[in-house]
This record gives structure tokens, sequence and C-alpha cells, in this order.
């Protein structure tokens, strides 16, 4: 396995973090001869082990990751996974076979902790003192969460203002320094992207190493649908290292002869922070846009990793496209109907299957998995404020201040299923 330029293709040093002769982002090349039937057994066999590496749904692949001591290698078990038949939500988007991949099952709840095992990894192998990231506030708790286990100091730069209360919890919580800058996400990763990179380690998705950690994702799905490719995975996409590390993973699958077809991989964006999105309909390059959007987790204007995306939508037959805030809400609230739940930015997928049953592109029986990436626990505010309004799937807290209050309620529960009629 070995580091090249994702552009130029030119072979970069292990600590560069991008390319010398053309400033693109970095990337592990791969050279394994098919050999699945090996390797499935392999896999299959380390789940029924006790060692911490064997019970990382990220470790558990390490035939596929760049080589590491096991000494150093920092785990909280990440990366496995639940995939949950979804009801409701099919029915809402009018198909007949969609399934949820919720990432926020995670140890920090949400998918960046499968990248994070790897960066914090490489970082404490080569001896770092400190980490650093630019964050909507998942990346800075993944982060924080990996070097106190490292016993690595960890520095945050957020937006101010920008990240939910419980995402900010979790960070001040692992001990991490949180510095709250005067700007969106866009200007706190130009400052990060300033930084020597072989003084302190940069664990944002340009670093190639969160890639090849978040790629194990496609791995531990495929696993569990017993290497069957779904026709169709739909995400939500931000600074689009999700959308690369998927593609990536399914490219390697294929290559390895662990599947025969790439899922086609459509990226969502919120329509207030969907430059990718125009990129795709209009061609050319990508223009930066000034970010709005509630979903902040995805509230992004200059997505750093659009090239590696690009190019995995393409090899994939893949889309991209948008969706408006009031659909990424009321679908958040559908996927809590079904007894799951995610946060806003993760119903981006939901909203986006919607959107494509009703253009076509998805027929109604494909089979479809949604990727849920982070908790319904990371933004309390948002949900509270859609109970509490009078949208379409609000369920407003009621009050009952006497026992025959009390009783109507209890009839009017009964015949209801997850807050709908019967
Ligand atoms: N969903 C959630 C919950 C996220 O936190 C993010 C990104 C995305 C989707 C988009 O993923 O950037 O790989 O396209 N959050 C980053 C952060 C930016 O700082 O936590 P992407």
């Amino acid at each position: 396995m070995h580091l090249v330029c994702s552009e130029c293709t030119v072979v970069a040093a292990a600590d560069r973090l991008f390319c010398d002769d053309c400033g693109g982002l970095l990337a592990f090349e791969l050279n394994l001869a098919p050999q699945s039937e090996r390797l499935r057994e392999v896999f299959a066999g380390r789940r029924a082990s006790n060692d911490p590496l064997d019970q990382s749904g990220v470790w558990r692949f390490r035939e596929l990751l760049p080589p590491f001591d096991p000494a150093n290698v920092v785990t909280l078990r990440e990366n496995v996974l639940p995939l949950y038949h979804a009801r409701i939500g099919a029915e809402y988007a009018d198909a007949a076979n969609v399934t949820y991949l919720h990432l926020g099952m995670n140890p920090t709840a949400s998918f960046k902790d499968a990248g994070m095992t790897v960066a914090i990894t490489h970082a404490k192998a080569r001896g770092a003192r400190i980490a650093v990231c630019a964050s909507t506030g998942n990346t800075a708790a993944s982060m924080a969460a990996y070097a106190a286990r490292a016993g690595i100091a960890a520095l945050v730069l957020v937006p101010a203002g920008g990240v939910s209360d419980a995402k900010m919890a979790q960070t001040l919580d692992y001990g991490a320094v949180v510095a709250a800058i005067d700007g969106d996400f866009d200007r706190a990763l130009e400052l990060v992207r300033g930084l020597d990179p072989t003084r302190v380690a940069i664990v944002n998705s340009v670093n190639p190493y969160r890639i090849e950690g978040q790629k194990c994702a496609a791995f531990a799905l495929l696993e569990a649908r017993d290497w069957e490719a779904p026709e169709w995975l739909v995400l939500p996409g931000g600074n689009l290292g999700n959308a690369s590390a998927f593609g990536k993973g399914f490219r390697e699958a294929r290559a390895l002869g662990l599947i025969d077809r790439i899922p086609r991989i459509a990226v969502v964006q919120a329509s207030g922070a969907a430059p990718f999105a125009r990129l795709f309909r209009d061609g050319g390059e990508l223009v930066p846009v000034h970010a709005q959007t509630a979903a902040t987790a995805i509230k992004i204007g200059a997505p750093a990793s659009w090239r590696k995306a690009l190019a995995e939508v393409r090899a994939s037959n893949g889309t991209v496209l948008d969706v408006s805030d009031d659909a990424i809400a009321e679908a958040r609230a559908v996927i809590g109907r079904d007894g799951v739940g995610c946060e806003p930015a993760s119903a981006a997928s939901l909203a986006g299957l919607c959107a494509l049953r009703d253009d076509g592109t998805i027929a109604a029986e494909a089979d479809v998995v949604l990727v849920l990436t982070g908790h319904v626990l990371k933004d309390g505010a948002y949900a509270a404020a859609y109970h509490a309004s009078n949208a379409h799937y609000a369920n407003a807290i009621r009050s009952a201040p006497t026992d025959a209050a009390l009783r109507t309620l209890i009839e009017e529960a009964s015949v209801m299923v997850g807050g709908a009629h019967v």
C-alpha cells in the first residue's frame, strides 16, 4: 500500500497531507490480488474474537488498511454497525426496499470514529503531540475522544455558535481545547490547512488515513449483507470525505472479488450548502458558496474532497442532488417514527431518496441503503423546536393536569402507533 496524489498520481511521502507537485489531496493505493474467499473467511472469523482489534469494525479489515504495529492502535470498537429495515421511511419515500445503515451507533455517535481510529493511530505512531481539526462538531467530538485515549493533546477550531450543545459537550468532556472562531467551517478549515503537518497531526478528512478508516463502513455494510451489494447508497454530503471513502471502499471490494458490482452512490446536500450539487448539474470546477442550512453538520460551502467525491460518484454511475431544509426536517422526523432517529444532516439521505423516487432516478423496487451519519441525540434543540412547531410530524408535549384529561390521552394514544393513527 502506498500514498499517491489523487490528482496527478505522483508518489507522496508518508507525512505529507497535500501533493508537493500539484497541491492535490493524497490517497492510499491498495495493491492486492483478488482473494475474496480467503478474506471473507478471515474477516468473519474475527467476529468471534475478544481481541480489541478484531472487535473493531475498522481493524477487523486490517489487510486492507495501511500497516501499523498493533501496540499503537487506538480503538474504541468503532464501526460495528447495525442495519435497520426502514418500514416507515420506505413508505414515506414510496419505495419498497429500504435499509438504514446507522453510523450514528458509533462510540462518539457519528461516522467520524471509523476514520479517527486510523488517523489518531497514525498520529500516535509517528509521535505527534497534538491533533488539530476544524469541525462542525462531530469530527471535534471524535478527535477529542481518540486523542484522549492516545494521550495526545487536542485542539479544535469551530464556528462560534455553529455547533450543537451535545457535540460541544462531548468535545469538552473528552478534554479538547476548543477555539470558537469568528467565521464558518470553511474559514476554520482554511486556518487548519495553513498549519505545518509535520508539527501537528491534522485529522480532517483531507488526511488520507481518515479515508482509509471510513472506507471500512463500506466493507462492514457489504459483509452484513453477505457481500451482496445494494443498488443504491444514499448519503449526505458536506466536506465530501465520506462519499469519497464509501466509493473507495466499494471499488476496492470489487477489485478484490468480494462483490461483483459497485452500488450507485447518491450524494445529498442541503440546498443552502450545495456547491457540489451545482457542479454536478452544471459541470466545471467547484464554485464555493456561503453556506446556510439548519443542518449544521453539513453547513459547508467549499468542500475539500470534491474532486475525489466526483470521481467516485462518476465511477459508480451515481448522482448528486440537493434538498431543502424543510424536506430534511420532515425526513428526520419520519426516521424517528421508525424508532431509529438521527441528527438533521443524516436525514438528507431520506429526503434525497424521496426526490430521486419522484424524478424516477431510483425505481420503486430498488434495493436502497440510506446512510445515517449521526445519532438522534446529537441535536436535541433541533428536535425540540421541530416538535414544538406545527410541522406535519410534530409531536407536541401534552399536559395532563387532571385524571379525566389523562384518561382522554390514554384513549387517544391507544389508537396510535409511532405517533400516527392506525
Ligand atoms: N453527516 C454528519 C452528521 C456530519 O457530521 C458530516 C460532517 C456529514 C454528514 C458530511 O460528511 O463532510 O464527509 O461529506 N461533519 C464534519 C464535522 C464536517 O466537522 O463533523 P462529509
